[in-house]
């Protein structure tokens, strides 16, 4: 008989139908860890003992054989999805929380997290292990895009159905995190132009600053065989390797020490670069900062045969520190930037560094992690706009939501965890999905339905799918005497492709209460409905600080998710995860002691049904 582990590797692609898929995630969730654990068919692991070839001057593996290791592993998976080879495309930015010295072990295991039409985002967790004292750590994570190519013509990729908690959470995320990367030079480069930086070059005292032109480094490289693929195509770690190496060469002539690089922004592979290529890495330092440097690479690509201009591959920003004999970053010197280029990139070094900082905190850390109102500015907008939606997404994809009672066809689920109480409610509404999305996504309408929103103003038209607003809302009872005002970010996206093809799919209910089983919905074609989203969050705006009239009230992550049933008949979930102002509220209503959620969706419905063609004109343009 086939083993089953085999079954899951080998068959999941084939088998879509959801009583296996179902029966596979159970395995994925078995807690007494009675059966054999669940791999994603997409995975790929390497371990490599770091040896002293691998190593820089201070014993530690150098970032270049760590980036070739990583990109490797991370090719290997996205291959053996796509069937056929992969270049990479990007690589998102990569912090570093620990080095690896020689004689530990590294262990690198990478997963496509989605596929889009011909591109996959691909997971890596990079772990170090010392085998002295048998501890192991967390080096860093990172996510690469790879583009499958088929005889250079385009392919189109089966998709990925997530089966755990953690890879439908990362199916979910993958399409925003997407979005973010496919306008990030435009961002950075509309966020540059917009920010103004104020800086004191003019009165430093220059005799103590080291000219950038003293760490400018260039040097070429001949793309041979062993640095490219079967086909010829250099790899991408070899390319990121030869930038980190020059970087690490400018960055130890600002201070002769031996550099430690922490963080890597966002690779992008602009075009392809083959075996035969000359290519030209240029690096200098841009800025240094009072414990860390941004130093700066580009890299062109040209052959000596034709005449034509260089290409750029790809330039990227690299942040070093240096650090003492107690490993704490010593103080570093000012650096004089010199021409016009130079200041330009000395300023813009420092917007990025807030750009970085912003990204760092606001999209990377956990959900739990992320202050209750952020402060808006328009250098971190589209970053959170990014943790609005997602954070919606993370909370509809947990796998612990439990059926708490269902009254009027109207269901209402609850999900207890450490910090939380969240709640749910979901019902089926005869109205097509396009206009319920535009009717709820326009919080202007929202007195209209909920007596919660007893005033709502526009502050600011983001851009087409986001918006603030500054929202009044009545006395809830209980201790408070106050109304209570936010304000409050709405951010909108539809499915990647209408809803219709594979997506995170809204559960059954009658797969909610087994806890065994991670609930897993499939469409008769053996396709997951993706929702069209829009999620809530609480910002701050200096524009709109606390008033004495109203007790400024915080939502850290509501909203709704919509899957489109039919031609004329809509799911509508609304999401809330409570805070402890509203607490009080949620439990009433959840303990039954309260019909007033009940009262809430049913006015809502109503709601979508009174204006079922009222947007028939604004539907065509969607
Ligand atoms: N980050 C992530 N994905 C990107 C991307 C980026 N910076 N640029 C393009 N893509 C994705 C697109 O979203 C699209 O995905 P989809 O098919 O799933 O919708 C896919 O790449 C193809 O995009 P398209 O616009 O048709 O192609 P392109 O002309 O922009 O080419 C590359 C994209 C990546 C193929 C091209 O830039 C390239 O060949 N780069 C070099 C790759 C390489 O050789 N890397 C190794 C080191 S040089
Ligand atoms: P930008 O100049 O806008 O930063 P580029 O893509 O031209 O963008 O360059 C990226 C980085 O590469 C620069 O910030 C700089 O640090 C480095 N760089 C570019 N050109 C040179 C060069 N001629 N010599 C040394 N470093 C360079």
């Amino acid at each position: 008989m086939q083993n089953i582990g085999t079954q899951i590797r080998r068959g999941l692609t084939s088998i879509f139908s959801s009583r296996a898929s179902r029966k596979q995630a159970g395995r994925a969730q078995d807690p007494a860890g009675t059966m054999e654990t669940y791999r994603n068919p997409t995975e790929v692991q390497m371990s490599q003992l770091v040896l002293l070839c691998h190593t820089n001057h201070r014993g530690e593996l150098s970032v270049g054989q760590l980036l070739k290791w990583i990109d490797i592993t991370a090719c290997l998976s996205a291959e053996r999805h796509a069937g056929c080879s992969c270049v990479t495309a990007s690589v998102d930015d990569i912090y570093f929380e620990h080095t690896i010295r020689t004689g530990q072990v590294v262990n690198i295991k990478a997963k496509v997290n989605r596929a889009f039409n011909s591109s996959m985002e691909v997971g890596i967790q990079v772990t170090s292990e010392d085998l002295c004292t048998e501890t192991q750590w967390s080096v860093c994570k990172a996510l690469a895009t790879f583009v499958a190519q088929r005889d250079s013509s385009k392919v189109k990729l089966k998709q990925i159905l997530p089966l755990t908690e953690e890879e439908k959470v990362e199916y979910s995320v993958a399409a925003e995190r997407r979005r973010m990367r496919l306008v990030y030079t435009e961002t950075i480069r509309d966020l540059l132009t917009k920010s103004i930086i104020q800086d004191d070059l003019e009165s430093r005292d220059c005799s103590r600053m080291v000219p950038a032109e003293k760490t400018r480094v260039e040097s070429v490289e001949l793309v041979l065989p062993p640095h490219a693929n079967h086909q010829g195509n250099t790899f991408g770690g070899q390319i990121m390797a030869w930038m980190e190496n020059v970087a690490t060469i400018a960055a130890s002539r600002l201070c002769p020490a031996h550099p430690t690089l922490k963080t890597i922004e966002m690779f992008q592979f602009r075009g392809p670069s083959k075996v035969g290529d000359r290519l030209v890495l240029k690096a200098i330092v841009n800025n240094a900062f009072k414990n860390s440097m941004e130093v700066g690479v580009c890299v062109e690509a040209y052959r000596p045969e034709m005449e034509s201009s260089p290409r750029h591959l790809n330039s990227a920003f690299m942040t070093f520190v240096v650090l003492d004999g107690d490993d704490q970053p010593i103080t570093l010197p000012w650096i004089q930037p010199q021409g016009k280029e130079g200041e330009r990139r000395y300023r813009e070094a420092s917007a990025r560094k807030k750009m970085r900082l912003d990204r760092k905190y606001i999209v990377s850390c956990k959900q739990t992690e992320v202050p209750l109102s952020v402060p808006w500015d328009p250098s971190n907008q589209v970053y959170l706009s990014y943790n609005n939606v997602s954070s919606l997404k993370m909370l509809m994809a947990r796998d612990a939501w439990v059926l708490t009672s269902e009254i009027n066809k109207i269901k209402l689920y609850t999900l207890e965890d450490d910090k939380f109480l969240s709640f749910h409610m979901e019902m089926t509404v005869h109205t097509d999905t396009t206009q319920a999305f535009l009717l709820l996504s326009d919080l202007g309408r929202r007195p209209e339905w909920d007596k919660h929103y007893q005033r709502v103003e526009l502050v600011q038209q983001v851009d087409e799918d986001d918006a603030i607003y500054h929202v009044i809302s009545p006395v809830l009872g209980g201790a408070e005497s106050k109304p209570q005002d936010f304000v409050i970010l709405a951010s909108r996206r539809k499915p990647c492709d209408g809803g219709h093809s594979p997506g995170l799919g809204p559960r059954e209910s009658g797969s909610w209460e087994s806890a065994q089983v991670a609930p897993v919905d499939v469409s008769p074609a053996g396709h997951w409905r993706e929702p069209y989203v829009i999620a809530l969050r609480s910002v701050t705006l200096p524009t709109y600080p606390e008033m004495p009239e109203y007790t400024r009230g915080e939502n850290l992550c509501s909203g709704f998710c919509l899957w489109r049933e039919g031609d004329q008949q809509t799911k509508v979930s609304y999401y809330n995860q409570a805070t402890t102002s509203f607490l009080n509220y949620v439990t009433t209503n959840v303990a039954g002691l309260s019909s007033e959620f009940i009262t809430t969706c049913k006015a809502c419905e109503q709601f979508l049904l009174d204006n079922k063609s009222e947007l028939a004109l604004s539907l065509q343009n969607l």
